[in-house]
């Protein structure tokens, strides 16, 4: 049996010139936890060309959602950002990851700390009434180079509180936090100096983080996730992982495609 389903591409949203998104039927037999990756990818010369990608929609919807940036000559995305509406994209039937809720003690705030299209798998987690449940708040950070990579803006911070169902979990207890190092923006500087210096909570109006109260989960680039995972086991943070839950999980953003 292969290892994938055939699913067609539903619509497709371009961010900017190294950044888009798409959505994709779902195969019903297709099982995932909020915060999974999976393989996804094309057929290149009559094989399968996959490469790992956080699933961005929640594991409740219909369809699949996918982040991607554009690399122009990454071997898939060089292919992918020309993707249209109607066109097969194939994904993998074995979704895993660490981000998931259920790797994480019990605690009052749940930080979700991303760079970059580490964001997809927290747009996952913030739809999942589940980590509301088990937080009393949500702290989203994203951190980019520039402000037209801070996608996802009109969802976090209208789609998601105006939602029927979803909106009573949300208002006033997910705070959304853009973050941009190379241009002029409300909020500036790396997640790791914002957290040193304090910036980030006094900004938010939070206490500073803390192990007996905060849970943190952690996707961006290989250096991002070195240095925030230093920084939180020098504060004596616990990682977690599949088999162990802890204070802290952490996965790279899958970049360089
Ligand atoms: P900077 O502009 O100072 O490099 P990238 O596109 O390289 O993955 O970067 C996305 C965002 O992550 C940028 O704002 C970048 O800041 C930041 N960043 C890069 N490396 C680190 C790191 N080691 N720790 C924290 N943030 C980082």
């Amino acid at each position: 049996m292969a290892a994938f389903n055939e699913e067609k591409i539903l619509s497709i949203h371009h961010w900017n010139d190294t950044l888009f998104s798409f959505k994709t039927t779902r195969d019903p037999s297709l099982r995932f936890s909020n915060g999974h990756f999976t393989m996804i990818g094309l057929p290149v010369n009559g094989k399968p060309l996959l490469r790992a990608y956080s699933i961005a929609s929640a594991n409740y919807e219909e369809h699949l959602e996918f982040f991607s940036i554009k690399v122009p000559d990454g071997p898939l995305t060089s292919r992918l950002q020309h993707i249209q509406v109607g066109d097969t994209l194939l994904v993998g039937k074995k979704p895993t990851g660490t981000l998931l809720l259920d790797y994480l003690l019990p605690g009052k705030r749940l930080y979700l700390l991303s760079t970059g299209t580490g964001l997809a798998p927290f747009l996952s987690t913030i739809r999942d009434p589940e980590t509301y449940e088990r937080f009393e708040q949500v702290i989203l950070v994203h951190g980019t180079r520039f402000v037209n990579e801070l996608a996802y803006q009109e969802l976090i911070n209208h789609t998601l509180p105006e939602h029927e169902f979803l909106g009573e979990f949300v208002k006033g207890r997910l705070h959304y936090y853009p973050t941009v190092t190379r241009e002029d923006f409300r909020n500036q500087g790396r997640i790791t100096t914002l957290i040193e210096n304090g910036k980030l909570f006094t900004d938010l109006g939070l206490p500073a983080i803390n192990r007996a109260e905060d849970r943190i989960m952690i996707c961006g680039s290989p250096a991002m996730l070195f240095d925030l995972k230093n920084l939180f086991e020098h504060r004596g943070f616990i990682e977690g992982n599949t088999s162990t839950p802890g204070e802290f999980v952490v996965e790279r953003a899958f970049a360089e495609k």
